[in-house]
Protein backbone atom coordinates (compact mmCIF):
# COMPACT_ATOMS: atom_id res chain seq x y z
CA UNK A 1 0.00 0.00 0.00
CA UNK A 2 1.39 3.70 -0.78
CA UNK A 3 2.27 5.30 1.89
CA UNK A 4 0.54 8.56 2.68
CA UNK A 5 2.65 12.14 3.06
CA UNK A 6 0.30 13.01 5.63
CA UNK A 7 0.61 10.01 7.46
CA UNK A 8 3.44 11.13 10.18
CA UNK A 9 1.56 14.40 10.23
CA UNK A 10 0.21 13.94 13.55
CA UNK A 11 3.44 12.80 14.96
CA UNK A 12 5.54 15.62 13.01
CA UNK A 13 3.04 18.29 14.20
CA UNK A 14 3.16 16.84 18.01
CA UNK A 15 5.55 19.05 20.31
CA UNK A 16 8.57 17.17 21.37
CA UNK A 17 9.44 15.79 24.44
CA UNK A 18 11.64 18.23 26.10
CA UNK A 19 13.37 17.06 29.30
CA UNK A 20 12.38 19.03 32.37
CA UNK A 21 15.18 21.85 33.06
CA UNK A 22 16.72 21.54 35.98
CA UNK A 23 16.26 24.71 38.36
CA UNK A 24 17.69 25.91 41.31
CA UNK A 25 14.63 24.32 43.30
CA UNK A 26 15.36 21.29 41.96
CA UNK A 27 18.99 20.80 43.04
CA UNK A 28 17.99 21.54 46.20
CA UNK A 29 15.47 18.64 46.14
CA UNK A 30 18.28 16.81 45.17
CA UNK A 31 19.84 17.34 47.98
CA UNK A 32 17.49 16.68 50.15
CA UNK A 33 16.51 13.29 48.20
CA UNK A 34 20.50 12.66 48.54
CA UNK A 35 20.79 12.26 44.64
CA UNK A 36 24.24 13.96 43.68
CA UNK A 37 24.83 16.83 42.00
CA UNK A 38 27.07 17.09 38.23
CA UNK A 39 28.37 20.27 37.48
CA UNK A 40 31.25 20.75 34.39
CA UNK A 41 32.45 23.99 33.23
CA UNK A 42 31.91 25.10 29.61
CA UNK A 43 33.19 27.64 27.66
CA UNK A 44 31.52 27.09 24.01
CA UNK A 45 28.21 25.66 22.70
CA UNK A 46 29.49 22.44 21.48
CA UNK A 47 30.74 21.19 24.46
CA UNK A 48 27.96 22.44 26.08
CA UNK A 49 25.61 20.52 23.92
CA UNK A 50 27.70 17.29 24.71
CA UNK A 51 27.69 18.01 28.12
CA UNK A 52 23.86 18.82 27.99
CA UNK A 53 23.59 15.18 25.93
CA UNK A 54 25.62 13.45 28.88
CA UNK A 55 23.06 14.53 31.32
CA UNK A 56 25.04 17.26 33.38
CA UNK A 57 23.14 18.98 35.95
CA UNK A 58 24.68 22.54 36.19
CA UNK A 59 27.20 24.38 33.30
CA UNK A 60 28.98 26.42 34.86
CA UNK A 61 31.08 28.94 32.68
CA UNK A 62 34.18 29.49 34.79
CA UNK A 63 36.84 32.15 34.63
CA UNK A 64 39.08 28.93 34.61
CA UNK A 65 38.20 29.94 30.62
CA UNK A 66 40.99 32.61 31.70
CA UNK A 67 43.53 29.46 32.03
CA UNK A 68 42.50 27.15 29.69
CA UNK A 69 40.72 29.12 26.36
CA UNK A 70 43.07 32.30 27.25
CA UNK A 71 46.72 31.17 27.90
CA UNK A 72 46.75 33.40 30.94
CA UNK A 73 48.86 32.54 34.08
CA UNK A 74 45.42 32.46 36.62
CA UNK A 75 41.97 34.01 35.94
CA UNK A 76 43.06 37.29 37.40
CA UNK A 77 43.01 38.85 33.83
CA UNK A 78 39.60 37.72 32.95
CA UNK A 79 37.07 40.09 31.70
CA UNK A 80 33.36 40.97 32.12
CA UNK A 81 32.91 40.82 28.48
CA UNK A 82 34.93 37.57 27.90
CA UNK A 83 32.43 35.72 30.36
CA UNK A 84 29.61 37.29 28.66
CA UNK A 85 31.19 36.08 25.26
CA UNK A 86 31.52 32.73 26.34
CA UNK A 87 28.45 32.55 28.60
CA UNK A 88 26.37 33.12 25.16
CA UNK A 89 27.86 30.87 23.49
CA UNK A 90 27.49 27.68 26.13
CA UNK A 91 23.56 28.80 26.70
CA UNK A 92 23.11 28.43 22.62
CA UNK A 93 24.83 24.88 23.02
CA UNK A 94 22.00 24.15 25.38
CA UNK A 95 19.42 25.46 23.15
CA UNK A 96 18.24 22.20 21.48
CA UNK A 97 17.49 20.49 24.86
CA UNK A 98 15.44 23.74 25.64
CA UNK A 99 17.84 24.19 28.25
CA UNK A 100 17.84 21.36 30.42
CA UNK A 101 21.47 21.97 32.51
CA UNK A 102 21.00 24.73 35.26
CA UNK A 103 23.30 28.01 33.87
CA UNK A 104 25.97 29.51 36.13
CA UNK A 105 28.61 31.99 35.20
CA UNK A 106 31.30 33.21 37.06
CA UNK A 107 31.63 37.48 37.96
CA UNK A 108 35.17 38.19 37.05
CA UNK A 109 37.91 39.65 39.19
CA UNK A 110 36.96 42.86 40.11
CA UNK A 111 33.57 43.11 39.05
CA UNK A 112 31.64 43.29 42.10
CA UNK A 113 34.29 44.29 44.87
CA UNK A 114 33.30 48.39 45.06
CA UNK A 115 29.93 49.99 43.88
CA UNK A 116 26.99 47.55 44.80
CA UNK A 117 25.22 49.58 42.06
CA UNK A 118 27.53 48.26 39.62
CA UNK A 119 28.20 45.56 40.53
CA UNK A 120 24.56 44.35 40.55
CA UNK A 121 24.51 45.87 36.62
CA UNK A 122 27.66 43.50 35.86
CA UNK A 123 25.60 40.53 36.93
CA UNK A 124 22.44 41.26 34.89
CA UNK A 125 24.82 41.60 32.06
CA UNK A 126 25.70 37.70 32.60
CA UNK A 127 22.21 36.77 32.95
CA UNK A 128 20.97 38.70 30.17
CA UNK A 129 23.76 36.54 28.39
CA UNK A 130 21.80 33.64 29.63
CA UNK A 131 22.93 32.88 32.93
CA UNK A 132 20.49 31.28 35.61
CA UNK A 133 23.31 32.32 38.46
CA UNK A 134 26.05 34.14 39.07
CA UNK A 135 29.16 32.93 41.11
CA UNK A 136 31.43 35.10 43.51
CA UNK A 137 34.25 34.05 44.98
CA UNK A 138 35.12 35.32 48.57
CA UNK A 139 34.23 35.06 52.28
CA UNK A 140 32.37 37.16 54.63
CA UNK A 141 32.61 40.23 52.69
CA UNK A 142 30.56 38.12 49.73
CA UNK A 143 27.79 38.61 51.94
CA UNK A 144 26.01 41.84 51.51
CA UNK A 145 26.94 41.50 47.81
CA UNK A 146 25.14 38.01 48.02
CA UNK A 147 21.88 40.20 49.82
CA UNK A 148 21.96 42.71 47.32
CA UNK A 149 21.72 40.50 44.31
CA UNK A 150 19.33 37.77 45.73
CA UNK A 151 16.85 40.19 46.91
CA UNK A 152 16.50 42.43 42.88
CA UNK A 153 16.17 38.78 41.42
CA UNK A 154 19.72 37.23 40.95
CA UNK A 155 20.52 33.97 42.05
CA UNK A 156 23.76 33.34 43.62
CA UNK A 157 26.23 30.71 44.21
CA UNK A 158 29.10 31.61 46.84
CA UNK A 159 32.34 30.12 46.57
CA UNK A 160 35.15 29.57 49.58
CA UNK A 161 37.61 27.55 50.24
CA UNK A 162 40.92 27.82 47.69
CA UNK A 163 39.27 31.24 45.63
CA UNK A 164 41.82 31.56 42.16
CA UNK A 165 41.43 35.01 42.01
CA UNK A 166 42.82 35.73 45.30
CA UNK A 167 45.85 33.50 44.42
CA UNK A 168 48.33 36.67 44.51
CA UNK A 169 47.24 36.93 47.96
CA UNK A 170 47.04 33.29 48.98
CA UNK A 171 50.49 32.64 47.74
CA UNK A 172 49.24 29.69 45.80
CA UNK A 173 46.92 27.51 44.85
CA UNK A 174 46.72 25.47 48.21
CA UNK A 175 44.57 23.74 50.45
CA UNK A 176 42.45 25.60 52.48
CA UNK A 177 41.10 26.06 56.52
CA UNK A 178 43.72 23.13 57.40
CA UNK A 179 43.72 24.44 61.06
CA UNK A 180 40.99 24.00 63.58
CA UNK A 181 40.47 27.99 63.56
CA UNK A 182 40.43 27.97 59.84
CA UNK A 183 37.78 25.59 59.55
CA UNK A 184 35.71 26.81 62.58
CA UNK A 185 35.85 30.48 60.21
CA UNK A 186 35.12 29.05 57.04
CA UNK A 187 31.56 27.16 58.80
CA UNK A 188 30.74 30.34 60.19
CA UNK A 189 31.03 32.06 56.51
CA UNK A 190 29.24 29.34 54.82
CA UNK A 191 26.60 29.81 57.31
CA UNK A 192 26.55 33.63 56.97
CA UNK A 193 25.83 33.31 53.21
CA UNK A 194 23.29 30.73 53.33
CA UNK A 195 21.47 33.41 55.39
CA UNK A 196 22.46 36.08 53.06
CA UNK A 197 20.41 33.82 50.60
CA UNK A 198 23.74 31.98 48.82
CA UNK A 199 21.89 29.22 46.72
CA UNK A 200 24.82 27.10 46.03
CA UNK A 201 28.11 27.11 47.31
CA UNK A 202 31.50 25.86 45.72
CA UNK A 203 33.96 24.66 48.22
CA UNK A 204 37.48 24.16 46.23
CA UNK A 205 40.19 22.24 48.17
CA UNK A 206 39.04 21.76 51.49
CA UNK A 207 39.58 19.22 53.87
CA UNK A 208 37.33 16.46 52.73
CA UNK A 209 35.69 16.70 56.60
CA UNK A 210 35.40 20.20 56.81
CA UNK A 211 33.29 20.00 53.45
CA UNK A 212 30.97 17.31 55.33
CA UNK A 213 30.41 19.59 58.08
CA UNK A 214 29.65 22.65 56.07
CA UNK A 215 27.49 20.08 53.78
CA UNK A 216 25.83 18.63 56.55
CA UNK A 217 25.13 22.64 58.39
CA UNK A 218 23.63 24.43 55.11
CA UNK A 219 20.19 22.42 54.85
CA UNK A 220 18.93 25.39 51.96
CA UNK A 221 22.49 25.69 50.10
CA UNK A 222 23.78 22.51 48.16
CA UNK A 223 27.51 22.39 48.37
CA UNK A 224 29.66 21.51 45.10
CA UNK A 225 33.23 20.45 46.35
CA UNK A 226 36.18 20.45 43.77
CA UNK A 227 38.83 18.70 45.60
CA UNK A 228 36.59 18.79 48.89
CA UNK A 229 35.93 15.12 49.14
CA UNK A 230 33.06 13.04 48.73
CA UNK A 231 30.70 14.33 51.07
CA UNK A 232 29.52 17.46 49.27
CA UNK A 233 25.93 17.36 47.68
CA UNK A 234 27.15 17.64 44.23
CA UNK A 235 30.92 17.93 42.35
CA UNK A 236 32.65 19.92 39.71
CA UNK A 237 35.55 19.51 37.85
CA UNK A 238 37.41 21.95 34.99
CA UNK A 239 36.47 20.21 31.96
CA UNK A 240 39.87 20.41 30.55
CA UNK A 241 41.31 18.82 33.43
CA UNK A 242 38.82 15.70 33.48
CA UNK A 243 39.53 14.64 29.69
CA UNK A 244 42.87 15.18 30.19
CA UNK A 245 43.20 18.36 27.53
CA UNK A 246 45.90 20.29 29.41
CA UNK A 247 49.42 20.68 29.34
CA UNK A 248 49.73 21.92 32.93
CA UNK A 249 50.20 19.93 35.71
CA UNK A 250 46.52 18.51 36.83
CA UNK A 251 45.78 18.61 40.64
CA UNK A 252 45.20 15.13 42.31
CA UNK A 253 42.12 15.24 43.17
CA UNK A 254 40.92 15.28 39.21
CA UNK A 255 40.20 11.88 37.19
CA UNK A 256 41.13 11.76 33.48
CA UNK A 257 37.43 10.07 32.37
CA UNK A 258 38.96 9.44 28.96
CA UNK A 259 41.11 6.87 29.93
CA UNK A 260 38.99 3.66 29.57
CA UNK A 261 36.24 5.73 27.62
CA UNK A 262 38.29 6.53 24.15
CA UNK A 263 35.51 9.32 23.23
CA UNK A 264 34.36 12.53 24.67
CA UNK A 265 31.00 11.71 24.72
CA UNK A 266 31.18 8.76 26.86
CA UNK A 267 33.70 10.52 28.92
CA UNK A 268 31.05 12.73 30.21
CA UNK A 269 28.40 9.99 30.45
CA UNK A 270 31.19 8.32 33.10
CA UNK A 271 31.35 11.34 34.74
CA UNK A 272 27.61 11.61 35.39
CA UNK A 273 27.31 7.95 36.17
CA UNK A 274 30.43 7.62 38.78
CA UNK A 275 28.82 10.88 40.25
CA UNK A 276 25.62 9.83 40.56
CA UNK A 277 26.58 6.48 42.09
CA UNK A 278 29.11 7.97 44.12
CA UNK A 279 32.34 6.27 42.86
CA UNK A 280 34.16 9.57 42.38
CA UNK A 281 35.38 11.28 44.20
CA UNK A 282 36.36 8.29 46.58
CA UNK A 283 38.45 9.91 49.68
CA UNK A 284 40.99 7.81 50.08
CA UNK A 285 42.44 8.84 46.45
CA UNK A 286 41.63 11.99 47.62
CA UNK A 287 45.12 12.73 48.89
CA UNK A 288 44.09 15.04 51.42
O1 LIG B 1 36.39 29.05 37.28
C1 LIG B 1 36.12 27.87 37.52
O2 LIG B 1 36.24 26.98 36.67
C2 LIG B 1 35.64 27.55 38.86
C3 LIG B 1 35.49 26.10 39.20
C4 LIG B 1 36.81 25.48 39.36
C5 LIG B 1 34.64 25.90 40.39
O3 LIG B 1 35.41 28.41 39.64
Amino acid sequence: MEQSPYQNLAADCAPAVKPLAVTLPRLKQMQREGEKITMLTAYDATFAALADDAGVDCLLVGDSLGMVCQGHESTVPVRLEDVRYHTEAVARGTRRSGGRPFLLADMPFGSYGGNPNQAFANACVLMQAGAQMVKLEGDGWTASIVEFFVSRGVPVCAHLGLTPQHVHALGGYRLQAKTDEAARQLLLQARELQSAGAGLLVLEMVPASVAQNVTEMLTDCPTIGIGAGSATAGQVLVLHDMIGATTRRIPKFVRNFMVGTGSLPDALRSYVAAVKSRSFPIDAEHAW
